[in-house]
């Protein structure tokens, strides 16, 4: 078997989710420049466990608003447009893929922790480098991943050989994959954010998460979801989160030296957002 074929497959299942389709509606409505707050909110509402959702996010802690927002409109102008995308886009995800029954030797509840602390350290990377859109990186780091859930979910058998050489090899999950499987999480997971008709850099920073220094007009974009991951690795083997600079690629080290040069002090800063972000994002799953 090799990628197209597996591609081919996933292309035929069914139950794999798809986003609200307020997504789409709203992507098309972004690409207008004469688009409104009036449509923008309009769109929302029609689907009110979304507009609920996005009301609850926004005056969530993770948001850290500090008056109350009572109406989808107000929530739009005060999060914008595109922040408004990516924060359905978020949610939705998360809700298609939490109710899966339980799959053997693969935690979504694990995953998804892991998602958001990526997700976190992505829109932070991006704030403090100021070389992408906050709001985007948010999103790129929760779904970098997303290929492996299509793995354990959807191609059982796959996950389970993957599972076995990892075992056997104790080795990364990517090398595993490498071993066994000719389309890797990051292809699988790029194929899916295109069917969902995702911005183009998202796509890219998921297909690339794993390279260093891929030719991509989307560079900084995957330099920041690349890092992120590595650093959230890292902290979870060691809270002093002491990365191998030697390990990096020349490029992604001079990123990470010129913009985040403790990266351990400076990720226990935002420790905090990501425990947020897992009481809103998690919370009752
Ligand atoms: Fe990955
Ligand atoms: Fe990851």
């Amino acid at each position: 078997m090799d990628e197209q074929q597996i591609l081919k497959r996933l292309d035929r299942i069914r139950e794999i989710p798809t986003l609200t389709s307020i997504v789409f509606e709203l992507n098309k409505l972004l690409q207008d420049p004469d688009t409104s707050v009036a449509r923008i909110s309009q769109t929302i509402e029609k689907d009110q466990a979304i507009a609920l959702k996005i009301l609850k996010l926004v005056n969530s802690a993770f948001y850290g608003s500090k008056h109350r927002i009572s109406d989808v409109r107000n929530a739009v102008i005060m999060l914008g447009f595109n922040a408004v995308r990516n924060a359905i886009v978020s949610v939705s995800v998360i809700d298609a893929f939490s109710g899966l029954g339980r799959l053997k030797n693969f935690d979504i509840s694990d995953f998804w922790k892991h998602s958001l602390a990526v997700a976190v350290t992505s829109k932070n990377i991006a704030m403090k480098t100021r070389r992408n859109s906050p709001d985007n990186c948010f999103v790129g780091g929760l779904l970098h991943d997303v290929g492996k859930v299509i793995l354990a979910q959807y191609l059982p058998e796959l996950f389970a050989e993957v599972w076995k050489a990892l075992q056997s090899e104790g080795c990364s999950f990517l090398a595993a994959e490498q071993k066994v499987l000719p389309a890797p999480h990051p292809v699988l997971g790029a194929h899916l954010a295109s069917k969902w008709q995702l911005p183009p850099g998202l796509v890219d920073a998921i297909r690339w998460h794993h390279d260093h220094q891929p030719a991509s007009e989307n560079a900084d974009f995957i330099m920041i979801i690349h890092l992120a991951n590595i650093i959230v690795n890292s902290y979870d083997e060691n809270p002093e989160c002491v990365i191998d600079l030697g390990s990096l690629h020349p490029e992604a080290r001079k990123f990470l030296m010129n913009s985040l040069q403790n990266v351990g002090d400076w990720y226990a800063g935002i420790v905090e957002e990501i425990e947020a972000a897992h009481a809103f994002f998690l919370q009752n799953r």
